[in-house]
């Protein structure tokens, strides 16, 4: 339940006149709530490359957001009971047709792979907002993996990704919490965010918003190591003022 339903919800055990002023509020609060939380004008289509615990998940909270959905898969045909189940605005294609189709592409495949991901898809990523979500494990993704922790993800991920406006989110927080904690009562778990590009960085903190959760600005993609594999706040679901504290970030 949102703070708008919240505020409906308490009418019916109002009076009256207590109850319109209160009404008076929500309809107020209602076009900020949803200028934040709905599909932004001529925003609308995200691209998924790699739909499975994680790309899975938010294709899932978005599309009940109201956003297009195109998730991928290198057998796209393995998708189609997973999008029927999702809504009829969830669609399914190729990684090279989702990252067309998005005007914001999330990478959701084994960091390992994002290297060729990213060269095969260079030309349809060109420009776009493309939110990174990978982390490194050399047990998975071989040495490589070594090299992006040393240096830290959002460094390591923008060469893979050359000419996109790279945003590193969704990296530090489980898809069994993603689903879990989705518009959870009381405040919400932030989303931390690293990105050099302030225009990507707001589109993307909508789509954290949209989602359920709470985005939290790090700062530019060289920040994104702050938040990557075995920090203290990796995959540890915090409200936005425990996150800051924890980064010693200052408020909002
Ligand atoms: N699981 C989590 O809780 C979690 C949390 C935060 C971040 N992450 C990170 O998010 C990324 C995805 O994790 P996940 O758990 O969602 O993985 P997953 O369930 O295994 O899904 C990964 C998807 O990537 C695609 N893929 C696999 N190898 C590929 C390749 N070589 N080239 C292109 N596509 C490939 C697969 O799609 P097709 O085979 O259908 O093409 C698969 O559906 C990883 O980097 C992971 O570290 C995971």
């Amino acid at each position: 339940m949102n703070a708008a339903h919240r505020v409906l919800a308490r009418l019916a055990g109002l009076r009256l006149g207590a109850a319109l002023a209160l009404l008076g509020a929500a309809v107020a609060a209602a076009p900020s709530l949803a200028a934040d939380h709905g599909p932004a004008p001529g925003l609308t289509r995200i691209g998924i490359v790699g739909a499975g615990r994680m790309g899975g998940t938010l294709a899932e909270l978005w599309s009940k957001a109201g956003y297009q959905v195109m998730i991928s898969s290198r057998h796209p045909d393995d998708l189609r009971s997973l999008a029927q189940s999702l809504g009829s605005n969830v669609s399914v294609g190729t990684p090279e047709e989702a990252a067309r189709f998005g005007d914001v592409v999330v990478i959701s495949v084994p960091y390992g792979a994002e290297p060729a991901v990213g060269k095969e898809l260079s030309a349809e990523l060109k420009d776009k907002v493309v939110i990174d979500l990978g982390n490194p494990y050399p047990e998975r993704d071989g040495p490589m993996a070594n090299d992006a922790r040393r240096e830290g993800t959002g460094v390591a991920s923008a060469r893979f990704f050359p000419g996109a406006r790279l945003v590193r989110a969704f990296n530090a927080i489980t898809y069994v919490d993603l689903r879990k904690d989705a518009h959870r009562a009381g405040a919400p778990v932030a989303i931390p965010i690293a990105c050099d590009d302030p225009r990507a960085t707001r589109t993307v903190s909508r789509l954290v918003l949209a989602a359920g959760f709470e985005p939290v600005v790090v700062g530019g993609l060289s920040k994104a190591r702050l938040f990557d594999v075995d920090t203290p706040v990796y995959v540890k679901p915090m409200s936005a003022s425990q996150l800051r504290a924890a980064l010693g970030l200052s408020g909002p």
